[in-house]
């Protein structure tokens, strides 16, 4: 099986699937030109740490086409490009990790031909999702042996394969564990203000024949009191060397939640998401996105009253301390984090 999320197409045209008509309609989009690729992952067309990675290595190949085949001219647009997109989004490390990748290629060619650099920007980006791919069969595999047959799990988010490649990582163990003939019954949260777990979390377990209950965020403390969530599993967009983790905003509170009710919390990522520059979760740039996303954006009217302030953080960090295990494609990292992510 092959990711349809991102791909180039058979006239080598980059090609992501647009996360913002879902689940309404499935609408691809061909991304051309910087500003296009900036908008796609800036307006979420494209998203998830992962995703954003994957798409910034094939934008970088993409843009390279158009580029003059002196490699001095070369280079220095496509240092430029790589900057200009790694800016759409701050707080998924992936993102930037990935045109690390791309950059240190060009950084480090010694050729003299433009197009056979072209041709190696392609393989590179080729493997970053390959290797995703990989990373995220080896991560669900690690999650699922966390599972048992008919828990009730919780999910904030959306971090399935749109968000990757295949399977996704909090979502892959779920959905590994029903390729292999178990069930669970997942709560997916809505996620304010911008809807991925309805709009695509529930959309994705829907279509992969898991048992799926949504919920708006404010429910998650009445369904663990009630018994009926033996895991709760989420993604991330970086993890710090002390194992606070960034992830969509209201993840922390669902961490504290778990914690309240005695209840493991699972968090689930590739190593390409760890940063140990970042010491500790203070270290980490908490994007801040518009107003209107609050306000606006999901109402025939205004649901506000104009002119109000609004606050806008898309991600929070959510302590170590509230975190059972950190899943990665590498194992499974348990307290002190410090040790075990570094043992990685
Ligand atoms: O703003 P988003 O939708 O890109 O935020 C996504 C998340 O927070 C995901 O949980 C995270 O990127 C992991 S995706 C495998």
């Amino acid at each position: 099986m092959k990711p349809n999320n991102i791909y180039l197409n058979d006239e080598d045209k980059l090609i992501i699937l647009d996360q913002t008509k879902l689940p309404g309609e499935e609408v691809y989009i061909e991304l051309e030109d910087a500003k296009d690729i900036y908008d796609a992952i800036f307006h979420l067309k494209v998203r998830g740490a992962p995703a954003i990675g994957i798409c910034g290595g094939y934008a970088m190949y993409i843009l390279s086409k158009g580029y003059d085949d002196d490699l001095n001219v070369f280079k220095e647009k496509f240092f430029k490009d790589s900057e200009y997109l790694n800016s759409s989004r701050p707080t998924a490390v992936n993102l930037s990790w990935a045109l690390n990748r791309m950059n240190k290629l060009v950084e480090e060619y010694k050729g003299d031909s433009a197009d056979e650099l072209r041709k190696l920007l392609r393989e590179e980006a080729i493997k970053i999702q390959d290797e995703d791919i990989e990373m995220c069969k080896a991560i669900s595999k690690n999650g699922l042996s966390l599972l048992e047959d008919g828990m009730g799990l919780l999910t904030h988010c959306n971090a399935g394969p749109m968000a990757t490649s295949l399977y996704g990582t909090a979502l892959g163990p779920m959905i590994l564990g029903k390729e292999e003939g178990m069930n669970f019954h997942v709560f997916a949260d809505e996620t304010r203000p911008l809807l991925q777990g309805a709009r695509l979390t529930a959309y994705e377990l829907q279509k992969a024949g898991l048992d799926t209950t949504l919920i708006c965020d404010n429910m998650a403390s009445i369904v663990m009191k009630s018994g009926k969530v033996q895991a709760v599993l989420v993604g991330c967009d970086r993890i710090a060397a002390n194992g606070d983790v960034a992830n969509k905003i209201g993840t922390s509170g669902v961490a504290i939640l778990a914690k309240h009710y005695n209840i493991p919390f699972y968090v689930l990522g590739p190593t390409s998401t760890l940063d140990l520059n970042c010491k500790t979760g203070e270290d980490i740039e908490i994007e801040l996105r518009p107003e209107e996303e609050i306000s606006t954006k999901w109402y025939e009217k205004a649901m506000a009253p104009k002119g109000v302030k609004a606050y806008n953080p898309a991600f929070d960090v959510t302590d170590h301390s509230l975190i059972t295990a950190i899943i990665t494609e590498k194992g499974i990292c348990r307290p002190p984090y410090e040790e075990s992510l570094k043992n990685l």
